[in-house]
């Protein structure tokens, strides 16, 4: 195969009459996660010769089985067709998988370090020296997951210094799926980066992405530093923008005015866009915080701090515990010995991801305040359930409310945006909803009884 890219390369022609011949890549993904899972799918997809392999053996017997160990939307389909097809498989065996394969992509998990908040890169480390030992002839190795700046540089290091004979390439190939969106945003990427200066590897890369590439993604070669970096500063940007908006919101309480329709007001211009801008609890999930923590020690590291970075990491952990305290506020300054019914756990809908999310801090924010609390969420109770002590978990919103003091809506769900508000109200012990995500008109919550609050809409400033 790698003669078809040799010939690529040089401009011998591979054509068959106006398309280029596909070549099929040999593609080995180390991590089955959310993102290694929805690549390896995808790529298969693609027609490409996909094994995930993940040293998490009970997820691999899990995936040989059918079952998908995570929630997320189409995936499963997908990875049943290919698996089907014979193009996608399962392993436990890293080393087997390395050798026969032509590209191997890194994504494993890169979590915030234990004390000091720079990103953990044990794991992408340990995956290189695996790597570097299995490997069989010219390997590219392909860095997705979100890792600092000189990363790929350490890489390429490791696996020098285990493996000297080794012939490879070290890319970086930054991931921004989302989840709950992540097959759509995987095959329609608003932009695929590859870093790297090799022409070989940017070769090998273009086959990789060969349908994306007719289909119009565009493809940025960039530096490999430059493409780590980008990662970072697509995530920090969106972060601010979150917290753009949750302080205006705090200001729009403060001055009555309607944080929705200042977000519109804003967003319709071009030059800062509609999204994002959702003023809610703060951010949270497997991404912004430990990628935005990650980025300030970065640029600490390298004496040029990001102080706009610094400012939204406090403001957003700070947010996430005052949302306790509206919470209490809410239900008149004190919650000891009250039920909460929480609806949503999970860091955002479509997802059963719980990590870092706001609901964390919500509640053990209520717990700390002696309240009950009695959750429900679609899909989140199962992992929550692991990191969540002695909360009660309801089999829906309606036996959520059940005689609760109050309702909180902390994750915007579709199933909560179309509740029985009456039969909600007659089951809640005292009308009392806080709905975090703003996903109730005041008006109409007012109208049925409820005691309402909500972000950034203070009482009169709402017009539609
Ligand atoms: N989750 C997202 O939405 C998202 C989006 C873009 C980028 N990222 C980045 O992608 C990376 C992976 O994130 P994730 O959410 O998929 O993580 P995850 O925790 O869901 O999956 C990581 C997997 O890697 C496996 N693993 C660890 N070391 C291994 C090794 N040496 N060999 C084989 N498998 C190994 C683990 O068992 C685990 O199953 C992170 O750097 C993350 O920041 C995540």
């Amino acid at each position: 195969m790698f003669d078809d890219i040799a010939m690529l390369i040089s401009g011998e022609a591979i054509v068959d009459g106006n398309a280029w011949l596909e070549v099929k890549m040999k593609i080995a993904i180390l991590g089955a996660g959310y993102v290694g899972l929805v690549s390896g799918a995808c790529f298969s997809d693609f027609g490409h010769n996909v094994v995930c392999a993940d040293q998490d053996q009970s997820k691999i017997d899990a995936l040989e089985r059918g079952e998908i160990p995570i929630f997320e939307p189409g995936l499963e389909h997908v990875v049943s067709n290919n698996a089907e097809s014979g193009r996608l498989s399962f392993t436990s065996d890293v080393d087997a998988a390395v050798k026969s394969a032509d590209v191997v992509f890194l994504a494993v998990g890169t979590p915030s370090r234990r004390g000091d908040g720079f990103a953990d890169l044990s794991y992408v480390h340990s995956a290189a020296r695996t790597i570097a030992e299995a490997m069989d002839g010219y390997t590219v190795i392909v860095t997705k997951s979100t890792v600092p700046v000189g990363t790929g540089d350490e890489v390429e290091r490791i696996i020098r210094e285990t493996n000297p004979e080794a012939e490879f390439a070290v890319v970086s190939n930054p991931e921004f799926l989302r989840e709950g969106a992540a097959i759509e945003d995987f095959k329609r990427p608003d932009r695929i980066v590859i870093g790297s200066d090799d022409e070989r590897a940017r070769a090998v890369m273009t086959e990789v992405y060969r349908p994306l590439f007719l289909n119009q993604s565009p493809l940025l070669f960039v530096s490999r530093r430059t493409a780590e970096l980008t990662k970072y500063a697509a995530n920090g940007f969106l972060a601010m923008k979150i917290t753009f908006i949750n302080e205006m919101a705090d200001l729009c309480e403060a001055v009555g005015a309607d944080v929705q329709e200042v977000a519109r007001g804003i967003g319709l211009d071009n030059r800062i866009g509609s999204k994002f801008l959702n003023a809610g609890p703060g951010y949270g999930g497997s991404c912004f915080p430990k990628d935005t923590l990650a980025l300030v020690k970065t640029a600490q590291d390298h004496e040029s701090p990001v102080r706009l970075m610094e400012t939204t990491v406090s403001i957003n952990d700070n947010r996430k515990r005052a949302m306790g305290r509206r919470v209490i506020a809410a239900c008149g300054g004190d919650v000891r010995d009250k039920t909460i019914a929480v609806l949503g756990l999970t860091f955002k809908p479509n997802t059963d991801d719980m990590r870092d999310a706001p609901s964390l801090s919500v509640i053990q924010a209520l717990q700390d305040n002696g309240a009950i609390i009695r959750a429900y969420d679609p899909e989140g109770m199962d992992v929550a359930s692991a990191l969540l002590e002695d909360v009660t978990f309801a089999a829906s919103s309606y036996d959520a409310a059940k005689d609760a003091d109050a309702l909180v809506i902390v994750t915007e769900w579709e199933v909560f945006r179309a509740l029985d508000l009456v039969r909600i109200k007659s089951l809640l012990a005292s009308p009392v909803i806080v709905d975090l995500r703003n996903i109730y008109r005041r008006s109409e919550m007012n109208k049925l009884g409820f005691t309402y609050s909500s972000i950034g809409r203070p009482n009169g400033a709402e017009t539609t």
